[in-house]
């Protein structure tokens, strides 16, 4: 048996694998269950004890070597791989950046910075509070008691609770109202702020997500009243959907923190998937409303004998359906490049109401 042909067979085959592939192929020949090295260790179980230490060893000897020469070729193979890629994909941080212009601005981030516009320009500033809340803010405060069936209504996520905390559980904020409280606490009356954020609840279909866009609005001072409710929302409306023509109705409802309670829809068309403002005989829901309730007040330290307003709370994503025709509120949420190309808004065209607020 001449160990130093296989040797060579071997040694020569490592040197001319030229890739990880054919380094195995070599391994399994020499070394694997079936390889030669491992037939030939077989066969020492024949021999009597002299020759069998005598082979054992060398055959020994020759399977590190393979070994060694098989691990060196693949680190050398790894290192010559990854030389090509450094050569192959340089970058020289010299030349001069050239825009792409791949980003778009968000219709919801649009829209957020439109009505932030116009709000603003009605004296209005901006508020903001916790996405997740203890159930006092969103609850208590605005005079949903605990047994009261509006939590129920509202399909809330409660945050879990460590094992044996009986404490009320926070909660994913079901509307943008506790920001009233919160703003209340901290600057008291007379106050006029908008909230704009994201809400949450367990819903989900054509008009509803789990997770969605809200703008508060709070107006509080010794004469407020819904007079000057119903002309703030329909002058936003008309400044926000940049028509003359936006009929809004008012209709008479119910909301624990408001007396009285109105919800105000929008009259819009949809004609072949495409949605039209001012026009048409479908109605969407845009907002909920009313007179801050006295004991809501009193909850944020305001006293209701002389402060009195009003509040509101709209729906973001319905307001940017309706204003850039986007029929599926999932959409908004689905992340779809081809879709935020075609909705999305450029970086530059920051709203404001001189230049005018979209283009
Ligand atoms: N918080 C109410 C909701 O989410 C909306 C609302 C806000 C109603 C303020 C009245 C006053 O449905």
């Amino acid at each position: 048996m001449d160990l130093g042909d296989i040797r060579n067979k071997y040694i020569e085959a490592v040197a001319k694998a030229s890739g990880e592939a054919a380094l195995e192929d070599v391994r399994v020949a020499a070394l694997g269950k079936k390889g030669e090295i491992s037939a030939l260790m077989a066969t020492l179980g024949k021999m009597d004890p002299e020759e069998r230490k005598a082979t054992g060893a060398r055959l020994n000897v020759l399977k590190d070597e393979i070994d060694a020469a098989l691990r060196a070729r693949k680190t050398a193979l790894a290192d010559a791989a990854l030389d090509e890629r450094l050569k192959s994909e340089w970058l020289d941080v010299t030349l001069p950046g050239r825009p792409r212009r791949q980003g778009t601005i968000h219709p919801i981030s649009q829209v957020w910075d439109e009505l932030t516009a116009i709000f603003a320009d009605m004296g209005f500033s901006v508020a903001e509070g916790p996405q997740v809340e203890s159930d006092w803010y969103n609850f208590d405060a605005l005079n949903i008691p605990p047994e009261h069936p509006a939590r129920q209504e509202h399909d809330t996520f409660f945050m879990a609770r460590a094992e044996g905390d009986n404490r009320p559980p926070h909660v994913l904020r079901t509307h943008t109202s506790p920001v009233q409280i919160r703003s209340l606490q901290a600057n008291g009356a007379p106050i006029r702020i908008i909230a704009p954020g994201r809400v949450y609840r367990m819903d989900m279909d054509q008009t509803h997500t789990p997770m969605f866009h809200q703008v508060e609005g709070l107006a509080i001072d010794r004469d407020i009243s819904m007079a000057n409710l119903k002309w703030c929302l329909e002058e936003f409306c008309r400044s926000f959907f940049e028509v003359d023509r936006v009929e809004l109705r008012f209709r008479a409802s119910h909301f624990p923190f408001t007396e009285p309670s109105a919800e105000v829809d929008i009259r819009y068309s949809n004609v072949g998937g495409q949605l039209r403002i001012g026009e048409g005989d479908k109605w969407m829901e845009i907002l909920g409303s009313g007179m801050v309730h006295p004991k809501v007040l009193a909850a944020a330290g305001v006293d209701p004998e002389q402060w009195q307003g009003f509040a509101f709370g709209m729906g973001i994503d319905r307001i940017a359906m309706l204003k850039y025709g986007i029929p599926d509120l999932r959409a908004f949420f689905e992340a779809d490049l081809r879709w935020l190309r075609h909705y999305g808004f450029s970086a530059l065209d920051v709203p404001g109401l001189p230049g005018g607020l979209s283009r």
